[in-house]
Parts: C-alpha cells; sequence; structure tokens
C-alpha cells in the first residue's frame, strides 16, 4: 500500500481540513462581503454532501483528524445536520469543529452537543447591540448571544472570533477581554484581512497583533503568556482570576505559517493549500470527470508537492493577481 500521507514540499505534515460547505450567509458583516450584489453559487455548482463526504473519506486515509465545517454560515445549508451526523460517524476523522455566526445555531446546540461536536468557534465582533448591527448590516444580537450562553450551559469549548476594526469596534476589545472572567471562553481578536469581496481593502493594517496586546495590557497589566497548542493560530494569555483566555490571531501578518497543518476546500470545490492562494484545482471537476480514488488521491498529493511556504509567497503567486476579489464568505475563513 502505497505511502499516502499528506506532506508538503516544506515538509509540514497537513491533518486539518477547513470545508466550506455553502458561500450563502445570513448576515453582511461588511469586513467579508458587499451589502448587495453578491452572485451567490448556482446550486448546481456546490459540491454535494456525498461527494463532501467522500472526500473526506478519502482525506481522512491520508492523515487528516481534523475538520471545521465552515461558510457562509453553514446553518443555512439545507440538511445540515444530517451531514453532521454523517460525519461524526466517520471512523478515523478525530475532531469536527464548526465556524458559526450564531444567528441558527442556539437550537441545534443539544444535538450538536450530543453528536460530540469537539468545539465551536462563534463569529461575534462587538458586545453593543448596536454596533453588531452596523457591522453585520442585521439585528441578529440577541440571537447570537443566546447561542453563545447555549454553548456555555451545554459546555461546548467556545471560542469567540472578533475582528478588530478601526473606527467600527476598537470600543469592545476590553469588554470582550471582560467576558473572560466570568466565562470558560477564548476571545479571540483577529486582524482584518483584505477579504472584503470588494477588494478594495487598505492594505495598511492599523490593528496590528502587537497593538491589540498592549491596548489589552493596558487596562490588564497583569495578563500573562500561555503555552500556544501545536499549529495554533492564536497567540494565547490570561488574566489571572480569569476562567477564559485571550487570544490574537496575526491573520494578516501571518506570523504562524511555519507550522502551517490545514487546506481548504471552497464550496465549489476548490482546493486551496493556502488562505492567500487563489485556488489550485477543483475538486469537484475531477470527481464529476469519474476519478477514481487514487485519481484523486495522486492529484492532491501533486497539490501539496507545490505548496506556497507562506502567506506571502501564496499571494505573491496569485493568477489572478492583486488586489484580492474574493469574499470570506467563499473561502471559509
Ligand atoms: P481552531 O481550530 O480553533 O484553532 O480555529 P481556527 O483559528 O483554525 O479557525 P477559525 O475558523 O476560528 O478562524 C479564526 C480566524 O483565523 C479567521 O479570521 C481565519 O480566517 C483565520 N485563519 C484560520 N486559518 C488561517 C490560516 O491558515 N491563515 C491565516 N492567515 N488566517 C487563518
Ligand atoms: N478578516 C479577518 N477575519 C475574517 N473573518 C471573516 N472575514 C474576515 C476578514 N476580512 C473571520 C470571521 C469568522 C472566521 C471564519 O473568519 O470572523 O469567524
Ligand atoms: Fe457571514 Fe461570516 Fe461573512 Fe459575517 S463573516 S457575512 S457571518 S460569512
Amino acid at each position: 500500500m502505497p505511502n499516502h500521507q499528506l506532506f508538503d514540499n516544506h515538509g509540514r505534515q497537513v491533518n486539518y481540513v477547513r470545508l466550506a460547505v455553502t458561500d450563502r450567509c445570513n448576515l453582511r458583516c461588511f469586513y467579508c462581503m458587499p451589502e448587495e450584489g453578491i452572485k451567490y453559487v448556482p446550486k448546481e455548482d456546490l459540491l454535494t454532501y456525498e461527494e463532501m463526504l467522500r472526500l473526506m473519506h478519502l482525506l481522512v486515509g491520508m492523515g487528516i483528524e481534523k475538520l471545521r465545517i465552515t461558510g457562509g454560515e453553514p446553518f443555512v445549508r439545507r440538511d445540515m445536520m444530517d451531514f453532521l451526523r454523517a460525519l461524526c460517524r466517520m471512523e478515523g476523522l478525530k475532531k469536527v469543529n464548526i465556524t458559526t455566526n450564531g444567528t441558527l445555531t442556539a437550537p441545534l446546540i443539544p444535538e450538536l452537543k450530543q453528536l460530540g461536536i469537539h468545539s465551536i468557534n462563534l463569529s461575534l465582533d462587538t458586545l453593543d447591540k448596536a454596533r453588531f448591527h452596523q457591522i453585520t448590516r442585521r439585528d441578529s444580537f440577541d440571537t447570537v448571544m443566546e447561542t453563545f450562553h447555549a454553548l456555555l450551559e451545554h459546555e461546548i469549548p467556545t471560542k469567540i472570533n472578533a475582528v478588530v476594526m478601526e473606527g467600527k469596534n476598537t470600543e469592545d476589545i476590553l469588554p470582550m477581554v471582560e467576558l473572560t472572567k466570568q466565562h470558560p471562553v477564548n476571545v479571540r481578536f483577529i486582524e482584518e484581512m483584505p477579504f472584503n469581496g470588494e477588494g478594495s481593502n487598505s492594505p495598511t493594517l492599523t490593528w496590528h497583533y502587537r497593538k491589540i496586546l498592549s491596548h489589552i495590557q493596558s487596562r490588564y497589566p497583569d495578563i500573562e503568556k500561555i503555552p500556544d497548542p501545536p499549529h495554533s493560530t492564536s497567540y494565547n494569555y490570561r488574566i489571572p482570576g480569569h476562567q477564559g483566555t485571550v487570544g490574537i490571531i496575526a491573520a494578516y501578518s501571518r506570523t504562524f505559517c511555519g507550522t502551517c497543518n490545514r487546506i481548504r476546500i471552497t464550496p465549489k470545490g476548490m482546493l486551496k493549500t493556502c488562505l492567500y492562494d487563489d485556488g489550485v484545482f477543483n475538486i469537484r471537476d475531477l470527481m464529476r470527470a469519474g476519478a477514481t480514488d487514487e485519481q484523486v488521491r495522486e492529484t492532491f498529493l501533486q497539490a501539496l508537492g507545490n505548496r506556497a511556504k507562506d502567506g506571502w509567497e501564496a499571494e505573491k503567486n496569485r493568477k489572478f493577481g492583486l488586489p484580492i476579489q474574493e469574499s470570506m464568505s467563499t473561502i471559509g475563513g
């Protein structure tokens, strides 16, 4: 039996897949997509659940242990729970995680717990209802908070993802840190990346990770560094006496590429070996053309054998150039 373990040309093992199951979303976060004029992927162009299960089965055989379901918003896709049930039964797949905006999630949490979903990352950029509306262009703050409390109640490990944006939510940084006092949650602040679907983001990053940290340190001088889990995207910290932890994700500065263990599959079946590349090959087309399992495996191995060393190189090698035109909802974060 040939060795099919997924290693890249830089010696990094890939054991984490991020699968974006839809590009649709019921929010309109301005850092992710424009308010209007979005062209959603036609249904027939999406990977079907059967195709995704086949793919995951093959990838688990190649050493993938962790899956993160992303979107768009995963729960706007019909029959999502049936898909999760099938994934949670898949032998060899150790962790199924979800990144969600929390608008449709609260009633599903008892079943997600029962299924053994390993952890949930909740996108929430502010604790202020009016600012939530401004950022997401929708009025769903209370529903998202219901999800947050249901996650805590059911003891599903939870991370909050907050994109830090000059002029939009920097006054939320300290209140969100304060959330870790009473709740065992990991609140993570993320550098804003240029994936808003309009290609117009300024490349100057005001709130880079060091600035976020020093802002937090000014209020919490005794904040201390804690060890980061292997392959972590975040630098992690704790404040003495707090139940939860704080993380900072240098997503734009790309400080963690050296230990990158992940690949991405877009809703249309495009493989991305880096968040910043513009797609390497289309797995859906390959499967629909009748490729055997062995051919699919070979294509993955070839793609990984030609991977950029970091997000800067991947960005430089983009076939369709710059500025980046994609919306994060078509990538899954
Ligand atoms: P864990 O599995 O809990 O560690 O989560 P994660 O950080 O891998 O995933 P999540 O979906 O919560 O993403 C949080 C933020 O990190 C988002 O803004 C992602 O776009 C960003 N992110 C995740 N993976 C990468 C990556 O490989 N490169 C970069 N630059 N950013 C990433
Ligand atoms: N910059 C940084 N993070 C982003 N996300 C979405 N768009 C951006 C962006 N432009 C984050 C969301 C979500 C995660 C998957 O990606 O907050 O939690
Ligand atoms: Fe929807 Fe997530 Fe994009 Fe916000 S960041 S519009 S929640 S896909």
